[in-house]
């Protein structure tokens, strides 16, 4: 099938790679021209498992071209993919111009039928828009062509994009047109092999099942952050309370780690948005409200674990930092954990030594060169002459932890860990002052055992 995707940023590119790798003539389309340039010439601006592979490949087997020609894009595929950018505005919401001047191009181009599919998060109501904008173009133009515009949308999670489009829980495609259900279908037939996938619902319900699903996961994440807090303060170890409730079906062990809280591009702001969403409707939806506050909460939790166990003294000190990202596996650092502890560090005068497998650059581009941020090799040069280590994201090279050796790098034994991953009791019998997250002792004292 002839496809076009709107937009080469993380979701576009995805997207326009799987589909071409299957056979589909993809064409994917940005107005950056830099941007296009760079993958024109084999240049893949986002860091994802699998992806550069799919994509050379897929351009080498001319099955994937990038390009600014809007027009060319359009007159392309009969489907249609708007994967473009839905960043929060000033009050959370989302916002659609990048959505509604895709739309525009596409009606001022458009030529034939088309399917418009929506593929970024937009708020439950933007097809209708979407629909509306095209139109109205259409009426401008004084021509006369039919189209459609379903939802459907993704479920990636970053470092593992291409698996989930390639083998995810489910397709989900909101229309109410038989035509548009059987272009999709055949659109998603390759991944819907060995069994049905493709759910099929009204526009609306596919677009809020998006807000949904991201609203449910923060949730959980936020629950278990507070119920850690809890156990921080009432003695318990929040690993063996995990456990203990994730062996109920019911609840289940996934998505239900505390850590020093989520980040990421989707449910910071998918939560914001979907509670003004809520409000517009004249609904208050406070427990999306207070899913965003305990997160916002546990994000600072790093800074006083480690401000506590410093006496407050911070100005002066080098912190070494493990982890920038807001998870392995990517070198996105948007709403990171880390990021809020470093401006907090620096904010007090303290130094930041810090080190990640992949998100280096990032972490340059957005703070730029600057003397209290020191960027290292490897987490062994992370901690030299460190005063205290903070451990932001759970990459496997920092999954050990020699006690003894970290005693000889640090000029104290103090190690933050915001997302779990040593055994207290080994930690500390290693003369280590060990702060996890809810592990029994109040947060104000380090982990003995
Ligand atoms: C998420 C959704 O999982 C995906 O379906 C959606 O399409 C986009 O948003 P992503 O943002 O890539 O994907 O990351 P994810 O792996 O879901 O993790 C999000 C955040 O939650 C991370 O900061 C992670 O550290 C945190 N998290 C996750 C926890 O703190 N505890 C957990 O148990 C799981």
């Amino acid at each position: 099938m002839k496809i076009t995707v709107f937009g080469t940023g993380y979701v576009g590119l995805v997207t326009g790679a799987c589909l071409a790798d299957v056979g589909h003539d993809v064409v994917c389309v940005d107005i950056d021209q830099s941007r296009i340039e760079r993958l024109v010439q084999g240049e893949i601006p986002i860091y994802e498992p699998g992806l550069e592979s799919m994509v050379l490949r897929n351009v080498e087997g001319q099955r994937l071209q990038f390009t600014t020609d809007a027009s060319m894009a359009v007159e392309h595929g009969v489907l249609q993919f708007i994967a473009v950018g839905t960043p929060p505005d000033e009050d959370g919401s989302a916002d659609l111009q990048y959505v509604l001047a895709v739309a525009s191009t596409i009606g001022q181009y458009m030529n034939g039928y088309k399917v418009v599919i929506d593929k970024s998060t937009v708020p439950v109501g933007t097809a209708d828009k979407v629909r509306d904008r095209i139109a109205g173009i259409l009426q401008e133009r004084a021509v006369e062509l039919a189209f459609d515009v379903c939802s459907n949308p993704e479920f990636l999670k970053e470092g593992s994009a291409l698996e989930d489009f390639t083998r995810g829980a489910r397709i989900v495609v909101g229309t109410d047109s038989d035509r548009v259900s059987e272009l999709m279908r055949e659109c998603y037939a390759p991944y819907n092999r060995n069994r049905e996938k493709l759910m099929l619902m009204s526009v609306r319900a596919a677009e809020l099942t998006k807000y949904a699903a991201n609203a449910m996961l923060a949730t959980k994440i936020s629950f278990m952050n507070e119920m850690a807090n809890l156990a921080e303060r009432l003695g318990a170890d929040i690993e063996d309370v995990r456990r203990g409730i994730g062996s109920d079906p019911r609840i289940g062990y996934h998505f239900i780690y505390p850590g020093c809280g989520y980040g990421g591009s989707c449910f910071p702001k998918d939560v914001q948005a979907l509670a003004r969403t809520a409000s517009k409707v004249g609904y208050e939806a406070e427990l999306l409200k207070a899913v965003e506050a305990v997160n916002k909460r546990q994000k600072s939790t790093l800074f006083e674990k480690l401000s506590h166990a410093l006496g407050g003294e911070l100005q002066g000190k080098t912190i070494a930092v493990w982890g920038l990202a807001f998870k392995p596996e990517t070198d996105d650092m948007r709403d990171a954990p880390s990021r809020e502890l470093m401006e907090t560090l620096w904010a007090h005068g303290a130094t930041v030594q810090a080190y990640d497998p992949e998100a280096m650059k990032e972490c340059r581009r957005l703070y730029g060169e600057r003397d209290d941020l020191v960027l290292v090799a490897d987490r062994v040069q992370a901690v030299k002459r460190a005063d205290a280590l903070v451990i932001c994201t759970e990459w496997k090279e920092f999954r050990t932890l020699d006690g003894e050796w970290i005693r000889g790098q640090l000029t104290r034994p103090i190690v933050i860990d915001g997302r779990n991953l040593f055994d207290p009791d080994i930690m500390s019998a290693a003369g280590i002052d060990y702060y996890a997250v809810g592990r029994g002792k109040n947060s104000q004292s380090p982990i003995t055992a």
